[in-house]
């Protein structure tokens, strides 16, 4: 199963629930495979990965390596990084196949090998998002629970629409996940009705589990170790446990 986290938005929390869900379905025992498909390669920092001079994503988008010589090990989850030289112009190098099926293509050796496949995207909607949404079964949205940021995400609906029609009929959004939700401080209940309303548009849900601002989620990946290691009794982490029960609930990855 693929996975996608995605906001045109930055600093929304894509990074940081990529990280968690990887985290999750690792200590479920299951084999998972981060993609990062941002430039600014933060989630290969976030999963404790020496980045340094490996190979990339783009790399194997230009078809200049296989993905399995590609893929780095960290402990319990494999990764494909990515740098600063990955740019939507990495998908134009493979002339007479469909741009938007590249990634999709390139994944095909290790579909099987993988029980989920966890991509994370770039703020923008651009041919890599695009890429991201034609091979997955599922999109996650982090948002900041902040009025402004709930504002246009028309463009994110069209995207998957036109997706949907084109490449990937499957292609499902399973919740818009609140961030930085601090009932004391944020106008929760404006922020709350918003939310629905977009949910509603998109024909999808807003996960019960709302995450609340922590340090810990910052301070994790400097220490090399996931949310969950590095401060399990930190309030944020807490939330994105119960965030991690809810998608067990959706999709059962703590089954069989
Ligand atoms: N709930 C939270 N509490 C505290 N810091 C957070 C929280 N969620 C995200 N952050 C921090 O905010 C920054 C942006 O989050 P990130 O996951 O990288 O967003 P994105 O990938 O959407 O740009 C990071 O430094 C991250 O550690
Ligand atoms: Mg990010």
């Amino acid at each position: 199963m693929v996975i996608t986290v995605s906001n045109q938005k930055g600093g929304v929390g894509k990074t940081t629930t990529s990280a968690a869900l990887a985290a999750g379905f690792s200590m479920a025992g299951k084999k998972v495979l981060c993609i990062d498909l941002d430039p600014q390669g933060n989630l290969g920092f976030c999963l404790g990965l020496d980045t340094e001079g490996g190979s990339t994503i783009l790399d194997v988008l230009k078809g200049d390596i296989s993905i399995q010589k590609a893929i780095s090990r960290t402990e319990g989850i494999d990764i494909l990084p990515s740098d600063i030289t990955l740019s939507s112009s990495g998908l134009e190098y493979n002339p007479g196949e469909e741009k938007e099926s590249i990634l999709k293509n390139v994944l095909k050796p290790v579909m099987d090998f993988y029980d989920y496949i966890v991509i994370d995207t770039p703020p923008a909607l651009n041919l890599l998002t695009v890429n991201a949404y034609a091979v997955s079964d599922y999109l996650i949205i982090p948002m900041a629970s902040d009025i402004l940021s709930l504002v246009g995400l028309s463009q994110l609906k069209e995207t998957v629409e036109s997706v949907r029609i084109q490449i990937n009929p499957g292609l499902k959004i399973m919740g818009i996940l609140l961030n930085r939700f601090n009932p004391r401080t944020c106008l929760c209940r404006d922020v709350l009705e918003m939310a629905g309303q977009l949910a509603g548009q998109l024909e999808t849900r807003v996960f019960d589990t709302k995450i609340r601002s922590g340090v810990a989620i910052a301070e994790a990946p400097a220490h090399g170790e996931s949310i969950f290691e590095y401060s399990p009794r930190a309030s944020a982490v807490k939330d994105y446990g119960k965030f991690l029960d809810e998608v067990e609930k959706i999709i059962g990855f703590r089954e069989k």
